[in-house]
């Protein structure tokens, strides 16, 4: 996931499928892009009950695993993954998200607008530098999948 605390450092970010049903993905790209983070890997894909049941590991004694993990992968619509680059982008990623419980989620994050119900949240993000190391190599295994660039602006952001 880069190096943490330098303008290379990495975040997974998804759009999950009730998110992509909504037709939320090009306002999340655009609130990443407008801050000024960098789209380093973008697609598509329905996932298979492994790769959400690894996704979700640390959840998976919850009751409401079975029923997230079902919600991944009915193949209503994707899940968007995308990984974001940039400084400090793992927490403000989080930040940009909010809060998990709609009920503090603030106003202005991106669930604070779009979401009320936790189970239909819209977005993922990597909640640590750790966890997003593990999530990027989850969603994006193969080699050349993550493309390294230059944005003219980079410069002046970060
Ligand atoms: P979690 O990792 O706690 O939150 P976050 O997505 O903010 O990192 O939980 C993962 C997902 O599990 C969460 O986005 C929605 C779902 N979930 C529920 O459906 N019910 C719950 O009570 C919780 C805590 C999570």
């Amino acid at each position: 996931a880069g190096v943490k605390g330098t303008a290379s450092e990495r975040t997974f970010i998804a759009v999950k499928p009730d998110g992509v049903q909504r037709g939320l993905v090009g306002k999340v790209i655009s609130r990443f892009e407008e801050r000024g983070y960098k789209l380093v890997g973008l697609k598509a894909i329905v996932p298979s009950k492994q790769l959400a049941e690894q996704h979700y590991a640390d959840l998976s004694a919850r009751p409401f695993f079975k029923g997230l993990v079902e919600y991944m992968t009915n193949g209503k619509a994707p899940v968007v993954c995308m990984v974001w680059e940039g400084k400090d982008v793992v927490r403000q990623g989080r930040a940009m998200i909010g809060a998990t419980n709609p009920l503090e989620s603030a106003p202005g994050t991106i669930r604070g607008q779009y979401c009320v119900s936790v189970g239909r949240n819209i977005i993922h993000g990597s909640d640590s530098f750790e966890s997003a190391e593990k999530e990027i190599n989850l969603w994006f295994g193969k080699a050349g999948e993550l493309i390294d660039w230059e944005p003219a602006t980079w410069g002046w952001i970060m």
